[in-house]
């Protein structure tokens, strides 16, 4: 054995030994679940290390990009959750928690846009509120994996408006694009959205300057966002994307799914409405059956 290999086993003992210490230093922590989570966390961290051989500079400023994406965050700008989306976390995180596969709808990222207190509107409703954009009709169903209506569902929506701009984002406390409706007896929901158009994550902080490194476009695919809840069944979080849109192959959170593509069909100004709403200009429309699972 030559001197410089046995260097190198030696630095490599002293290494795993580090590992070592530290992750037994969570061994008496009494929580069962935390005690896991946080052996795996240093165990991975300290692979990470090795194996890019991180030097105290990187690391430096690895804790400088955190420190800008705490100092960004507020109460509507979340840089943490963007930095999960844009490095597949959120959508890793999403998928090991799926059950399926089964016939039930797909979940997708959450995103930084969901905001508690949504505003009411009757079936048929307009979640515009003063957001503009072209309208766009939303029609479906929600039952449980046998077909059987779910009555009585709370059904989310949020979005964008044709700016690219949530109405969080603006900053006056105005909510618009957003509402929640309750399915009828038939589990059926209908309302009037707008068309989504394609739009960036906020990437003017730490998170856009990563992606602009890496060459990676913040736009993402064109989506209506749904949260879906009703009493003895799981919470659904998703959305629907455009059917044939440029941007469904380079999502920039990696949250498009196959089965939650749509087609919004167009309609030409004139065109009559399902509810016989007066419209100036041309509209769209699109179908999404929504399948809740049981909890
Ligand atoms: C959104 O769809 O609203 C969103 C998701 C992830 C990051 C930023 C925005
Ligand atoms: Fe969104």
């Amino acid at each position: 054995m030559t001197e410089t290999t046995l260097t190198t086993e030696t630095t490599e003992t002293t290494e795993q030994e580090l590992t070592d210490k530290v992750v037994a230093s969570f061994d008496a922590a009494k929580d069962e679940r935390f005690r896991q989570v946080m052996r795996a966390l240093v165990r991975h961290a300290h692979a990470f290390v090795r194996e890019t051989r991180l030097t105290e500079g990187e690391w430096g400023a690895a804790v400088e990009f955190l420190t800008a994406a705490g100092r960004i965050t507020t109460d509507t700008r979340q840089e943490f959750v963007l930095l999960s989306d844009v490095l597949g976390i959120s959508m890793l995180t999403v998928a090991v928690n799926e059950p399926g596969p089964d016939e039930s709808t797909e979940s997708t990222v959450l995103g930084p846009f969901f905001v508690q207190d949504s505003p009411g509107i009757e079936l048929g409703g307009d979640i515009a509120g003063g957001a503009t954009g072209e309208p766009a009709w939303v029609e479906g169903r929600v039952t449980d994996a046998d077909g059987n209506p779910v009555p009585g569902a709370r059904v989310e929506v949020w979005e964008a408006d044709d700016d690219g701009m949530y109405d969080v984002q603006y900053g006056d406390a105005t909510l618009a694009g957003r509402a929640h409706l309750f399915t009828d007896a038939e589990g059926r929901y209908r309302f009037w959205g707008l068309t989504p158009t394609p739009y960036p994550i906020p990437d003017d902080g730490p998170v856009g300057r990563l992606l602009d490194h890496a060459g990676r476009s913040p736009m993402r695919a064109p989506h209506l966002h749904f949260m879906v809840t009703a009493p003895g069944f799981r919470r659904l979080v998703t959305h629907i994307f455009v059917a044939g849109d440029a941007g469904l192959e380079s999502d920039s959170v990696f949250g498009v799914k196959q089965s939650l593509i749509r087609p919004f069909d167009r309609h030409g100004a004139g065109t009559p409405t399902p509810d016989s709403r007066r419209l100036e200009g041309p509209w769209t429309s699109t179908a999404f059956d929504i399948v809740l699972r049981k909890e």
